[in-house]
């Protein structure tokens, strides 16, 4: 029986409290959220960053009649922050070139689609460049772009694709002679709302059925990692995300090697982030650092000038995304195509710093905004619950500084998720609010979900002071996954929520204007009774197993609790499983429910499997 006092008061909702948190982790941008579909397409990969790369990652030599040399090259460059680029030589008749895979091993075309190319080039004499979308021996569109004698120029094209694939490829053919190339390009015409430069519509428009209040971005540990020069001065090691570095002619923007570890292009910077988050009616929330590093590293910024050039750039930001367009951001916001401000509210600063130096470096930064732009609300950040003691230092340091808001971060078992509803009943009310910037319970399993949907009453209940909250991470590419568990999964051309973005829709799309106070009297039903699902997936390596069994929908034991049955077409994901005293055990990070649910072998059968956790925390 659930009674409720409907002659209460009750709490106040804060309007703002679901969000989305989005961050260039697991190919968010590349290879997901940018619409590109081009991988590599500036050259820039590079073995120093990473040692599998080359400046023709993603890219393969194509000979039609003629032969080809190619060569990575960087002399006369397209300009300072393009630094290399392709240097075609080809000899005898007929064509030859290069074709790109793409990402998630080949180009989606869609059959009546219609995709825009682009590509700068350089020869010394003029000629026709042959650009052909193909999957195995089709052509599934063409162009031909008539390439002029002289400098670099930028050429485009566009075609409807006569066919559909999630293997395409993209070709770009040259007759004899030398053809530099760069920045060659192919975007679906419709990216999300249409825009140029945009967002793939899938992915954007399931963020957006979230109805998030505000977009986090553009991380987590990709904001404040890495070096704080900017490329121009010869950086070319992984840089801290720079904003600056980030906006303006695609073909300007430098790329840098990430967090993460992949090449990022920010094809996706600060104006598509500001663009983003009002068409999709959210606030856009930015991070910045604060000349501190986190996620395990740090080479604190001490030196005043280059220090004061950082505070500099957060006021720029302000003004970029709220100054009139008679201010030199204002303007150049404008001249991007939005004259209007975005209204920005919250800034915030840091990430997870668990060094002291944080302290001395963010009044610097608190205090040149509060004294500009005393409107906009700070968040400084504690970093991860787990962090303990640190954890409430930081928490009394924001206290001390008056921030308006704190970020909290925290991943950890649904277990401890039931557990806690109640964590946020005893904080103070005088003090900041609470961000939520980044939770998840680890797995991505329907129980996973329940434990969160549980937790988030918890949020609600007590939204007078928890004003904003966002999952995390959101976007994950099934075939670049740096961390589980995520939102939304995808490949190059499908996507699908986890149990957890369907809690989190159901939370964001059902928001009441209060919470009243309620009892429920019932049987209370064990929580283990309702644990399941294929995936033994987790991020814990302690989690034992037994009585595992996986069937076949027609009846084919897939897997036996004596491990004999099939044991070896047992592929978890990236995983390591082994069996261990007679026990099936997570012995190294795996992926989620679905990879670690089988190999492509197992993509027709139905799939069932029971699992009975021994020890661990989490199941
Ligand atoms: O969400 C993934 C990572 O977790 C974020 O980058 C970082 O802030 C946290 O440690």
């Amino acid at each position: 029986e659930l009674t409720v006092d409907t002659g209460a008061r009750g709490t106040k909702v804060s309007p703002n409290l679901y969000g989305v948190f989005y961050e260039d982790i697991n190919h968010a941008a590349d290879g997901g959220l940018y619409a590109e579909l081009v991988q590599n397409r500036s050259f820039e990969f590079n073995s120093t960053d990473e040692r599998s790369y080359t400046g023709l990652t993603a890219w393969t030599k194509t000979e039609r009649g003629a032969t080809a040399t190619l060569a990575v090259t960087g002399e006369a460059p397209l300009n300072p922050n393009n630094r290399n680029y392709l240097r075609l030589e080809v000899t005898g008749e007929g064509t030859a070139g290069v074709s790109n895979a793409g990402f998630n091993r080949g180009l989606p075309l869609k059959a009546g689609k219609r995709y825009d190319l682009s590509l700068w080039a350089r020869r010394a004499d003029g000629a026709p460049l042959t650009v052909t979308a193909e999957a195995g021996t089709a052509v599934l569109g063409k162009a031909t772009l008539r390439v002029k004698a002289g400098r670099w120029a930028r050429y485009t094209g566009s075609f409807v694709s006569s066919g559909t694939t999630d293997a395409g490829r993209l070709v770009v053919q040259a007759p004899g002679g030398r053809t530099d190339l760069d920045m060659v390009s192919l975007f679906p015409r419709d990216t999300f709302k249409g825009r140029e430069n945009g967002m793939r519509a899938d992915l954007a428009t399931m963020i957006a059925d979230l109805k998030p209040r505000f977009l986090r971005f553009p991380g987590g540990c990709v904001t404040n990692v890495g070096t704080y020069d900017p490329y121009s001065l010869n950086q070319d090691r992984r840089r801290i995300y720079q904003w600056k570095e980030t906006i303006g002619p695609v073909e300007e923007r430098p790329t840098n090697f990430n967090f993460w570890g992949y090449n990022q292009s920010y094809g996706i910077g600060y104006y598509e982030y500001f663009q983003f988050a009002e068409d999709i009616g959210a606030e856009a929330l930015p991070v910045l650092s604060v000349g501190v590093n986190g996620c395990g590293e740090n080479r604190p910024l001490t030196d005043e000038a280059k220090l004061a050039r950082w505070v500099q750039d957060t006021l720029d930001l302000i003004e970029f995304a709220n100054g009139p367009v008679t201010s030199e951001w204002g303007r150049k916001r404008a001249e991007l195509g939005h004259p209007k401000p975005f209204g920005l509210d919250y800034i915030g600063l840091g990430n997870e710093e668990i060094y002291p130096e944080f302290f001395a470096n963010y009044p610097k930064f608190a205090d040149a905004i509060r004294a500009r732009y005393p409107s906009i609300k700070i968040i400084s950040n504690s970093g991860q619950t787990s962090q303990g003691a640190w954890f409430d230092r930081m928490w009394q340091f924001a206290r001390d500084q008056r921030a308006d808001l704190v970020d909290e971060h925290y991943y950890n078992n649904p277990d401890w998720f039931l557990a806690n509803n109640r964590r946020y009943d005893s904080y103070g009310r005088s003090g900041p609010q609470v961000f939520v910037g980044e939770y998840a319970s680890r797995g991505n399993t329907f129980y996973n979900a329940l434990a969160e949907a549980s937790y988030v009453t918890g949020l609600e209940r007590n939204s007078d002071v928890v004003e904003l909250a966002s999952y995390a991470p959101l976007l994950a590419n099934v075939d670049y996954v740096d961390w589980t568990p995520d939102l939304i999964w995808f490949d190059n051309d499908e996507a699908y929520g986890s149990p957890s973005y369907h809690v989190q829709k159901l939370f964001s799309t059902n928001v009441g204007d209060r919470v009243l106070p309620s009892t429920f009297e019932g049987e209370a039903r064990p929580v283990d009774d309702i644990k399941g699902g294929v995936g033994l997936g987790s991020w814990n390596t302690a989690v034992r197993y037994d009585d595992v069994k996986v069937t076949a929908a027609d009846g084919t034991v897939l897997l036996s609790d004596d491990f004999s049955a099939g044991s070896a077409a047992w592929t978890p994901g990236r995983g390591t499983w082994a069996v261990q005293d007679g026990a099936y055990v997570q012995t190294a990070q795996t992926e989620d429910a679905r990879s670690t649910a089988g190999s492509a072998d197992w993509s027709n059968y139905t799939i069932e499997a029971t699992a009975r956790k021994i020890s661990g925390a989490e199941g």
